[in-house]
């Protein structure tokens, strides 16, 4: 038997600027040449990868699109905001954002201290919700905010993801919500729920691997890409705002 791939290359997004918020690594880096790839310009944002983000931005122009990198801390109120402000300044305009900056701290609900309740919600919660209260003030009729939320926030599968649950439960409210909002706008907002994806943040040969690749219904992690396609489809759809994706092999089944 033949089996045959197909290389998407369709430039639904040509003309458009997105921001990808933590774009330097992993899902973030993975959507923003998705994205390229299909015609739009790309700013990603940083906080330590600034080699990293940089090749990024060279990746994307290798494929004829704009591109720049940002350092804007998603916990801080200002360069949540501010990273909008660069993007739409440099690449002229923002029509697609991509949530995707968080971090995952986990471990017993005891261990958690006050200033890792602040730092997550700054980071998974007030950072969203300020990048995006931003990016709508500049968005036009067609925009596109797709935020990355977590397959934690429809089954917690084990002990320690309390504070990150909370954290990305928050944001399918926020994404209803804004879809409500902005409908009358021709702006949709959607999120994905990523299942255990093969980055830094939880590698496939991570102590925890096994057990987590258990838990889809695949079998296996899955990659960065295919959290990307996702991703870029939502960029290029109309008529689906206020949805919940579950990229997750099957972690919530
Ligand atoms: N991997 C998974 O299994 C998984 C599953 C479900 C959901 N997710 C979610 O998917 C998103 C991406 O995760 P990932 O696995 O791709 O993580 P990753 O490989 O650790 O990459 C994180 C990216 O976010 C950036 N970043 C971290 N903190 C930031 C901050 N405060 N402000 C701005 N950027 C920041 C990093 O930038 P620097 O390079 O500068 O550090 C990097 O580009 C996160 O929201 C995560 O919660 C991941």
């Amino acid at each position: 038997m033949t089996h045959r791939t197909t290389q998407h290359t369709e430039k639904n997004l040509l003309g458009r600027v997105a921001l990808v918020t933590g774009g330097s690594r992993g899902i973030g880096a993975a959507t923003a040449l998705r994205l390229a790839r299909e015609g739009a310009d790309v700013a990603v944002t940083y906080v330590n990868g600034k080699e990293a983000a940089g090749d990024v931005v060279r990746a994307v122009e290798a494929l004829g699109r704009r591109a720049v990198a940002v350092r804007a801390d998603a916990g801080d109120p200002e360069d949540a905001a501010g990273a909008v402000t660069v993007a739409a300044r440099e690449l002229g305009g923002l029509d697609v954002l991509v949530n995707n900056a968080g971090v995952g701290l986990l471990g017993p609900v005891e261990t958690l201290t006050p200033a890792d309740v602040d730092r997550v919600l700054a980071v998974n919660v007030r950072g969203v919700f300020l990048t995006s209260r931003a990016a709508v003030a500049v968005m036009p009729r067609g925009g596109r905010i797709i935020t990355v939320g977590t397959c934690m926030t429809q089954r917690v599968p084990g002990p320690g993801g309390t504070l990150y649950a909370m954290s990305k439960s928050a944001l399918v409210g926020l994404t209803k919500a804004l879809a409500r909002e902005l409908g009358e706008r021709g702006i949709t907002a959607n999120i994905v729920h990523p299942g255990p994806v093969d980055t830094d943040m939880n590698p496939a040969d991570g102590p925890y691997a096994p057990g987590q690749a258990a838990m889809t219904a695949l079998g296996r992690f899955g990659t960065a890409q295919e959290v990307a396609e996702t991703i870029a489809h939502l960029a290029g759809a109309s008529y689906v705002t206020g949805a919940e994706f579950s990229v997750d092999g099957g972690h919530a089944a």
